[in-house]
């Protein structure tokens, strides 16, 4: 996190500001004291903006900016009641995050992980006929749990790989995004019914919390997979388990957990069902690169009063 103070220095706009100089995230005992009197907070997706936090940072604080498009970590009531701005980092993101997606429902469908840990340990045995098998994208239908920018890219991206058909299901029909890859508008139980690959894109919200669980999984096809690079809170993570281990659903791909990170001796690693990883959507050079400095655009336009690039509407 950036702790950042204003100085008005005759026309020139200068920020003093004290920066956590470490990957691990700042303890919070010493974010909240280091926070006290600051204008603008830059933070990551592991900071809890919340009352105790503002509390800490005291009538000053004008601006939060998190460096990440998803914002369940701030609380946003506390934040308006302060009439404190927030910016974040939506569509600098998307495309690596939409190819990670990809990736990870390819590893998960055809069983990437298992089958290099079957090469290295000696499981490799003459060819065989029905050794390993996955699912493949063609003529299958993709579904969708939340059609916003980083869905829509994760669509282009499958298309060529001949998907038949695209649906998602929202709070309400999005056309102007539908359109763009030709999905069709269903209800969350059809999505179930319907998805032979189902990818969760949508935002953790109260309304969204704990949506993935047996209602979906009971009612989803034997052969069907699951992939999620939202947010873990979105899962149900015991009927998760239970969903794969009963050979309800085929197989799940998950960037995002809770906690995390996910403990080692979690039930769910012990599926080969399941392929984990260490929430990863957005880590390549470019995008952390593209990220950093919106954030640090939005905090500094917030200080001055202007417009940020990206401002969360409160
Ligand atoms: C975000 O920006 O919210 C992502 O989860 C980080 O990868």
């Amino acid at each position: 996190y950036f702790k950042v103070s204003l100085l008005q220095c005759n026309y020139t706009f200068k920020v003093q500001f004290e920066m956590w100089d470490s990957d691990e995230p700042v303890p919070r005992v010493e974010l909240l004291k280091k926070v006290k009197g600051c204008d603008g907070i830059l933070c990551v997706l592991t900071e809890k903006i919340d009352a105790q936090l503002l509390e800490a940072a005291g009538p000053n604080l004008k601006v939060v900016s998190t460096m990440s498009v998803g914002f369940d970590h701030l609380s946003l009531d506390e934040l308006k009641k302060r009439g404190i701005r927030v910016g974040y980092t939506p569509d600098v993101l998307t495309d690596c995050v939409a190819e990670l997606t990809v990736a990870l429902l390819l590893a998960t469908s055809r069983r990437l992980i298992e089958a290099t840990h079957e090469a290295k340990t000696g499981g490799w045995g003459t060819w065989r006929t029905l050794w390993l098998c996955g699912h493949e994208l063609a003529n299958s239908t993709v579904g969708i749990l939340g059609l916003g920018r980083i869905g829509v890219a994760i669509a282009e991206r499958l298309k060529p790989f001949k998907v038949k058909k695209f649906i998602y299901t929202d709070v309400a029909p999005r056309p102007e995004l539908a359109n763009m890859i030709e999905a069709e508008y269903v209800s969350f139980d059809e999505l179930a019914k319907q998805s032979d690959f189902l990818a969760v894109c949508c935002a953790l919200t109260p309304e969204t919390h704990g949506i993935c669980n047996w209602n979906l999984f009971s009612k989803m096809k034997k052969n069907a997979i699951f992939i999620n690079t939202s947010r873990g809170g979105v899962v149900n993570q015991e009927d998760l388990y239970e969903a794969l281990s009963t050979g309800l659903i085929a197989g799940a791909g998950l960037d995002v957990t809770t906690p995390e990170p996910l403990p080692t001796h979690h039930p769910l690693f012990t599926l080969k069902n399941c392929v984990i990883l260490p929430h990863i959507a957005s880590a390549s050079y470019t995008t952390r690169n593209a990220m950093s400095a919106l954030a640090a655009n939005n905090l500094l336009a917030g200080l001055r009063g202007e417009p940020m690039p990206k401002e969360l509407k409160l």
